[in-house]
């Protein structure tokens, strides 16, 4: 079944992976929810009826070990936390319709009720496991309460996953050579009876519904190994108190595993919000359960925007879960990256990171923030921050290609006319570019691609600089006062089709202007079909609307980032145990935990070579047109790549890495005289030139077309 584009008369549930409340947000985690909430504001402006929901995770070990650690209970510190994420969000302009949490009685009733459920399906089963327990102590030890031994690969590993070397999720009991990780105590494992979900009978259903899945690819790739290596049942109920209780049958008061609660919280959250707004405008029941709507009994257009480690829980417990008790299946699990700085991995526990907080208080405006998160790197990639980066995203397509259209423009008509200036009609030539930039904004909903939702819009401001400049109105003001009035029109059009578009990536800023458009109502209220309209309003003095940033401020930016990170690093590996246990980004990073990624930048290489020698490389810009794997190689795909005099296959790893539907299309930098090479069979004819581990593809700024040489 392949689903229909957006929009569709289905509603949209758009969800965002839950933060634990536990520690403060950075700009890593600020991803995914900028991510989603970009995302939510695209799918409304193209008309589709959305409920954006999220809400923080109470529960589990992440939250109680820190809590213990600070000497509070979990409760009280997991609300405090959870106000100041809700506090937090809307700072970012992430505008949740719903932001609840796990711990409140909405989530008590419907995840009772759904693990009810699953029982009466008969899909839950008791079973003798062991579970690591401190004798002195007199408690048990699940999760994050217990490390030791990994029984795989022999690393230091946490009681629920092995952080430090496979990354192997551990089931209880599996963990060897147990301490407690509060006490240090030897631990012991006691043998008692647990619930399990049977989510190996859901394996046929889970290969089919990857094949439905939608979003980025490597929520569909991973998973599919897993089925293939054969699916573990899940133990679904901890040792602990702090949680929502398991509803049936319970005499040792077992609390559910966190993973239960957490993403019913999606479904918890949008009945909150159907509570507030009424079943009128949206329906929760509808969107989440099958046949509650006689108009779509399949349910609502279901998407979760969530962080790459938790693909698994989002592609294989819960859609088991969902499918158990009759439930929507999730259309897309957009997977992002993370965030690295120099090219490890943010650590809460070290204060390595850029914090939510401290970037606002420098005085930046979220917006910028929204736009270099979005939409630097494919979202599937990671991407590293830095200051520079920043600034320079910043500078050359907010304010130097965005930013001086619309001021340039706006001061122009502003200065010369007393409102906008009224030709008959948009010229051809401008409403089919803007017709463009909206086909490129749905492309990019229907790809999941939020960068692609911002390089429709420097793309159109860049065809506005363009226009302007080739038609230069300033000339023309005097003598042909029509066909500057055409002119200036255009561009007061092109400006507000760059609000209307720009609004998800940069909401604040495209409200203002709006504003400076004089047009009626809110930007956020409105479909692209307003972009097709043409200017309406009185042109109100425009301002600038994104603020350079100076070299020097760049530089005191990052000394002081610098610093932070050296003691980071100074610091070494032994601030805490339990500190470091529930930082979930950092320890399942690959880039942090993998030992060989610690080191630092390879030195520059002494070995200088002539420029003759750098003439001997004809590097030339290609456009990838076709990309297809090779039967029996995981890692390789082919490629048909357009050198301009000629289109040829060239064969490059890049498959795991990815999206491979998302490759034709794009530009890249190709060595074309490297030596034919036959790998798989395929003759591959050249070389595409890529950086890192990650295969960050190297591509052209402007415009140079296929064929064009580098030198
Ligand atoms: O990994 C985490 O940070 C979890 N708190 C995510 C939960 S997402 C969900 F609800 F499924
Ligand atoms: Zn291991």
């Amino acid at each position: 079944m392949s689903h229909d584009d957006f929009p569709t008369d289905r509603p949209a549930v758009v969800t965002c992976g839950l933060p634990y409340a536990n520690g403060d947000l950075h700009i890593g985690h600020l991803r995914t929810y900028v991510g989603g909430d970009v995302y939510s504001r695209a799918l409304e402006r193209l008309g589709q009826e959305t409920a954006f929901v999220s809400g923080s995770d109470m529960h589990g070990t992440p939250v109680a070990v820190n809590a213990e650690q600070e000497g509070v209970s979990p409760e009280a510190f997991a609300l405090d936390w959870h106000e100041r994420y809700a506090a937090t969000f809307p700072k970012f302009n992430v505008a949740f319709d719903n932001y609840g949490h796990t711990h409140d009685e909405t989530n008590t009733a419907v995840t009772q009720a759904l693990v009810r459920d699953l029982e009466d399906a008969g899909h839950v089963y008791e079973k003798e496991i062991m579970v690591a327990y401190d004798p002195v102590d007199d408690q048990y030890l699940p999760d994050r309460y217990v490390e030791g031994t990994c029984p795989y690969c022999g690393a230091h590993a946490r009681g629920d996953e092995c952080d430090e070397g496979c990354q192997r999720h551990l089931e209880p009991g599996e963990v060897e050579d147990p301490e407690s990780t509060i006490t240090g105590n030897p631990a012991e494992y006691r043998e008692r009876t647990h619930k399990f979900f049977a989510v190996s009978e859901f394996s046929e259903y889970l290969s089919g519904f990857l094949d439905r899945l939608e979003g980025t690819s490597n929520a569909r790739n991973q998973p599919r190994e897993w089925i293939e290596q054969g699916l573990q049942d899940w133990c679904i109920t901890r040792d602990m108190d702090w949680g929502i209780d398991y509803p049936g049958e319970n005499p040792q008061d077992l609390v559910l595993y966190v993973w239960v609660d957490a993403p019913i919280e999606y479904i918890s959250s949008t009945k909150q919000y159907s509570e507030r707004v009424g079943a009128d405008e949206f329906d929760w029941e509808a969107a989440w359960t099958e046949g509650a709507s006689e108009d779509y009994p399949e349910g609502g257009e279901i998407v979760h925007v969530i962080g790459r480690d938790i693909i698994q829980h989002h592609t294989i417990f819960w859609p088991a879960m969902l499918e158990a008790t009759g439930h929507a299946e999730p259309r897309a699990v957009m997977a992002s990256g993370f965030v690295t700085l120099g090219g490890k991995g943010f650590s809460t526990s070290r204060d390595r990171a850029v914090w939510a907080d401290e970037y606002l208080e420098e005085g930046f405006h979220p917006d910028p923030l929204r736009y270099y998160l979005a939409t630097n790197g494919g979202f599937q990639q990671d991407v590293d921050f830095s200051w520079e980066k920043f600034a320079d995203r910043v500078n050359t397509e907010l304010v130097g290609t965005v930013g001086n259209f619309l001021y340039r423009s706006l001061l122009f008509a502003h200065r010369n006319y007393d409102e906008a200036p009224v030709a008959d009609a948009t010229s051809d030539e401008v409403e089919e570019r803007i017709d463009e930039a909206i086909a490129d904004v749905e492309a990019a909903v229907n790809d999941y691609s939020v960068r692609a939702l911002g390089d429709a819009v420097t793309g159109l401001a860049r065809f506005g600089n363009e226009y302007i400049q080739r038609n230069e109105p300033w000339k023309l003001v005097d003598d042909e006062p029509d066909e500057a009035a055409q002119v200036i029109h255009d561009c007061v059009a092109i400006a507000k089709a760059i609000a209307v578009l720009f609004e998800p990536i940069a909401p604040e800023k495209c409200e203002r202007l709006w504003d400076q458009l004089g047009e009626d109502g809110s930007v956020h209220e409105v479909t692209v079909e307003a972009a097709r309209e043409g200017p309406a309003g009185d042109l109100a003095e425009p301002t600038e609307l994104f603020e350079q940033i100076e070299d020097e401020r760049v530089e005191a930016l990052n000394e002081k980032l610098e610093s932070r990170v050296a003691e980071a690093e100074a610091g070494g590996e032994d601030d805490g145990a339990g500190a470091d246990a529930v930082d979930e980004e950092e320890s399942t990073d690959d880039a942090t935990t993998d030992e060989s990624d610690m080191t630092d930048i390879e030195p520059i290489s002494d070995d200088r070579i002539s420029f003759d020698e750098f003439q001997e490389l004809d590097i030339r810009i290609g456009r990838i047109e076709e990309a297809e794997g090779i039967e029996g190689a995981d890692d390789l795909l082919r490629l048909r790549v357009d050198l301009g005099a000629e289109t040829r296959t060239i064969v490059a790893g890049l498959k795991r890495l990815h999206d491979v539907d998302d490759l034709p299309g794009t530009k890249v930098v190709v060595l074309a005289n490297m030596e034919k090479a036959e790998l798989f069979g395929v003759e591959s004819n050249g070389m595409v030139l890529a950086a890192g581990e990650e295969a960050d593809l190297l591509t052209t700024y402007e415009d140079a077309g296929p064929g064009t040489k580098v030198k």
